[in-house]
């Protein structure tokens, strides 16, 4: 048998990739995994190798940060020989950031077929980097693994087969949910002086909202606020650094360097609010049963709305504010969607499995 090639390069990805690597190795299916380099400072990266027991790659690309085009041509290049070299069945790629993208192409143009794992989600704005290389990746698929309903829903309206589509649940709850108590056992929230439930936690990390000083000012001076009644904890994405440096921290805000995998959950946890422009936050926290706000204006996630603790709220800071009354006052129910219980990576592996079958 071929081996399975695997291609991760970003903090999301690493979370998903860790159970679908377990599952190959646990039914003796030969796998090689490449690491992009996309995210390479160790708060980035290693830690979250470590704490998911990943082997480490066996190809490393090492691209590092650069706009766009040259990131997404970097692992392109750097990518080819080793699928020329490795003979892979099958690449399979995760979510949509720009390794996803740039491993689906090179893949597709040399013959070999892709496996999307999160195909079907659709924020349907298009000045989303994440939006292009979502539509570009489905569309280079072979086999379209969704999380969720209404990916699968997204993918029949723009016209793939249902030959083609899998409704394989969230790979990132399998990650989530074999970890939450080792989480829940680590010292951060002692280390950080913050009681359970009695903190919220920021993440913001959208072009869109850290990189317009206006729009970064507007969300802060709304957490601001909010911080004069509750803590704020906040783990700072090295791309808002700059803007964060250059606006100052608000009184309460406890700013923190990004922390990795099993503190991120364990922060998520025991907040009592969440307040996030991460597309994986809003599923942690559906599951963990935290409210959550986005402070986008859509999510390719409605799933964590209509289902889980999720409101979308935007950026105005007025909305921001009343948004976090409203859910400080009267918490959301949570609900888990279906399929998001750990097992994701066995059904993914399987779809892999029939689709190899003659
Ligand atoms: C990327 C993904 C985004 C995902 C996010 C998770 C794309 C288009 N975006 O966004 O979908 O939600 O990862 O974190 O792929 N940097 C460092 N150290 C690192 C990595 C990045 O300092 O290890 C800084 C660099 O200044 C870099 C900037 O962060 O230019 C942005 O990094 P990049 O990987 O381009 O995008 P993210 O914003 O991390």
């Amino acid at each position: 048998m071929r081996p399975v090639l695997l291609v991760a390069g970003a903090r999301p990805n690493f979370v998903k990739v860790a159970p679908v690597l377990r599952e190959l190795d646990r039914r003796g299916v030969p796998n090689v995994l490449v690491h992009t380099g996309q995210h390479y400072d160790p708060a980035m990266s290693d830690v979250f190798f470590d704490e998911l027991g990943i082997r480490p790659p066996e190809h490393h690309l090492d691209v590092g940060s650069a706009s766009h085009a040259v990131q997404t041509a970097r692992i392109m290049e750097a990518f080819e020989p080793v699928v020329g070299r490795v003979g892979p069945g099958w690449v399979v790629v995760f979510g949509d950031v720009n390794s996803t993208v740039a491993g689906a192409l090179v893949a597709a143009k040399l013959g070999v077929r892709v496996a999307h794992v999160e195909a079907g989600l659709r924020s349907r704005d298009w000045s989303m980097p994440e939006e292009v290389n979502r539509v570009v990746t489905d569309r280079l698929s072979h086999l379209l693994l969704s999380p969720s309903a209404d990916g699968v829903a997204n993918l029949r309206a723009e016209g793939y087969g249902d030959d083609r589509i899998a409704l394989v649940g969230n790979v990132m709850v399998d990650s989530l949910l074999a970890n939450v108590d080792r989480a829940r056992a680590r010292p951060i929230l002692a280390d950080l002086g913050l009681g359970p439930d009695d903190y919220a936690m920021l993440t913001l990390h959208r072009p869109s909202n850290v990189d317009d000083p206006e729009v970064f000012a507007g969300i802060m001076g709304a957490v601001a606020k909010l911080a004069v009644d509750l803590p704020v904890v906040y783990p700072v994405h090295p791309r808002a650094r700059p803007a964060l440096d250059a606006l100052g921290v608000p009184t309460g805000v406890l700013a923190v360097e990004p922390v990795g995998y099993l503190d991120a959950i364990a922060l998520q946890a025991s907040a009592r609010l969440v307040l996030t422009d991460s597309g994986g936050l809003q599923e942690e926290t559906t599951v963990l049963g935290v409210p959550c706000l986005t402070l986008r204006t859509t999510t390719e996630r409605p799933i964590t709305i209509d289902e889980g603790t999720n409101a979308l709220v935007g950026v105005d800071p007025a909305a921001i504010d009343a948004a976090v009354r409203r859910v400080l006052t009267s918490p959301p129910p949570a609900r888990r969607p279906a399929l998001w219980d750990g097992r994701a990576a066995g059904r993914i592996v399987d779809a892999l499995l029939a689709a190899d079958r003659p």
